[in-house]
């Protein structure tokens, strides 16, 4: 009876294991597709294994993390998503300086998932944008020390192989010359081109490859004069194309990347591998930031990876891109302009802004949203309409309601521009409100205020109601579960090893 068993046992677990065999089999090819960054920088955090759930869904391949926040690291386990997820700057200098603060990282973040049938983590990113002109010079000495350190730490636990550490650094660390402004007048930022062809060497050296973060959209932003469809895919009207000696181009995507081929070639690594950690265009928050936009650009990217043209000077070859991002951050600081807060392809609470087709081949294919989001109660803070008065009192209260919430949506070319003061006054109101969570006591200014069942959104501006947090009873289930299979998967092993 017992043998009857254990060979019904091995059997399933023979058959377990094979389509884990085979998946990982299939997985370089699995692996061509877009990634996306998720950022958590939100006052309102939807359930990881929901949002892990929707990338599985609409088939997100890859997926680029900020920290390695052990609730996403958990939502990802078994999900054959593969990972990049990054240590923040912040501890860039404690890792530059301490071997054992690498491999503790390392042991805490990587080596804790990095199991068969845990976290397909492939990459480890060093930093966010550490060499970004606004950080003057800040982390020019440690990125290096840190990123040695932690791709020793990767190899000391034999991880070194098949996880690799890099760097995402920004596309304002090359540059071509004002006088010849054309890719292959491409080089690096004379005041760290030392310090990257350094970091290039390493990551060369170790077969890792070089990221970058190229954004069409801040080339439109910074610039009232820059051809608009410069910044698509779509147009290959000779008036907005550069002529580059034999090669010609007709977005601004291709020569800003071609820019980085002809710096890498000038220090000597024509054939460096290259990956855009972001790429994407934002909704709201500036006359250009607009789903429309956002649709046209994110569609042609995508397109542009699947079909595998590579740029002009890399023909042919597949682009690997993390698009950003998935979803809206209200917390992102927006000292570079209104529209960080709108990034997102899908909103705050998981429902996709458009439609879009990851694998670049059907126009207009529906995402999914996350399932089962619960909300806060369908209630709004609005101006009181008894008040009749708009003062200086009132602005004053605008301006304290906006400073603790998001009113990006307000401002000049945003989806919420038209609305009158009193208009303003409901939106700031709200959004203090909800990002506060619904409290009483936060919907008052002075008085001024009044708490409606009312939805006051009116055509494309939106006032949101924030989703509700929580531990679900499902994810903690879903927890117990695993433990459970990991228990009974122990015992069939112990078996079989007995028998
Ligand atoms: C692992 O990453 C998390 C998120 O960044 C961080 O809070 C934690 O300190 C890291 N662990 C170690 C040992 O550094
Ligand atoms: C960088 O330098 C400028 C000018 O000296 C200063 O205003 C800014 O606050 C500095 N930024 C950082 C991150 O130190
Ligand atoms: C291209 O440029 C020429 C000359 O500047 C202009 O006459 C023509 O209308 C432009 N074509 C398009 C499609 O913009
Ligand atoms: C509403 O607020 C926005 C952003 O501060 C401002 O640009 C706009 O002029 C305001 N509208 C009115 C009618 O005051």
């Amino acid at each position: 009876m017992l043998s009857k068993m254990l060979t019904k046992m091995f059997t399933i677990t023979t058959l377990v294991c094979l389509s884990t065999t085979m998946v990982n089999c299939t997985d370089s090819n699995s692996n061509i597709g877009v990634g996306v960054n998720w950022g958590t920088m939100t006052s309102h955090q939807l359930p990881a294994e929901k949002v892990v759930e929707m990338m599985k869904q609409n088939g997100f391949k890859k997926v680029k993390l900020f920290e390695a926040e052990k609730r996403i690291m958990e939502a990802l386990i078994g999900s054959g998503i593969e990972v990049m997820v990054a240590i923040p700057n912040f501890m860039l200098l404690d890792m530059s300086r301490d071997q054992s603060y690498a491999d503790y990282w390392v042991d805490d973040n990587v080596t804790a998932y990095a199991y068969p049938g845990g976290v397909d983590i492939k990459y480890v990113a060093v930093g966010n944008e550490p060499f970004l002109k606004a950080y003057n010079e800040t982390y020019l000495q440690t990125t290096l020390p840190a990123l040695k350190n932690v791709q020793n730490a990767l190899n000391r636990v034999g991880l070194g192989d098949q996880i690799k550490a890099t760097v995402p650094l920004n596309a304002d660390i090359y540059e071509s010359p004002e006088s010849n402004p054309v890719p292959s007048a491409g080089d690096f930022r004379s005041e760290i081109k030392d310090a990257t062809i350094e970091i290039i060497q390493f990551l060369y050296s170790n077969d890792a490859p070089f990221t970058v973060n190229i954004y069409p959209f801040l080339s439109l932003y910074g610039n009232p004069y820059f051809p608009i469809d410069f910044a698509f895919f779509d147009v290959s009207n000779s008036n907005k194309s550069v002529k580059d000696g034999e090669y010609v181009y007709t977005n601004v995507f291709d020569a800003n990347y071609d820019t980085l081929v002809a710096s890498l070639t000038k220090a000597g690594y024509p054939d460096m591998k290259i990956i855009v950690g972001e790429i994407g265009w934002p909704t709201d928050g500036d006359v250009n930031a607009n789903v429309k936009n956002a649709q046209r650009f994110n569609e042609g990217v995508i397109k542009h990876v699947m079909t595998a043209k590579g740029t002009p000077v890399r023909t042919g070859s597949r682009l690997e891109i993390y698009l950003f991002s998935l979803l809206d951050e209200n917390k992102k600081s927006i000292a570079p302009g209104s529209f960080e807060t709108h990034w997102g392809i899908f909103e705050y609470d998981g429902k996709p802004k458009y439609e879009l087709d990851l694998t670049g081949s059907k126009h207009n294919k529906g995402l999914s949203p996350v399932m089962g989001v619960e909300y806060m109660k369908r209630r709004w803070c609005v101006l009181n309409p008894q008040v009749k008065e708009i003062d200086e009192g009132l602005a004053k209260e605008i301006d304290y309601a906006c400073s603790l919430s998001d009113c990006t949506s307000l401002g000049f070319g945003s989806s919420c521009n038209h609305l009158s003061v009193e208009g303003n006054a409901s939106y700031a109101f709200n959004m203090y409100y909800q990002l506060h969570g619904q409290s009483e006591w936060d919907c008052d200014f002075s008085g001024l205020a009044v708490v409606t069942g009312e939805d006051p959104s009116v055509g494309e501006c939106r006032f949101p109601v924030m989703i509700a947090v929580g531990t679900s009873v499902v994810v903690v289930h879903r927890r117990i579960l695993k433990v459970l299979l990991g228990v009974v998967e122990g015992c069939i092993v112990f078996l079989l090893l007995v028998s």
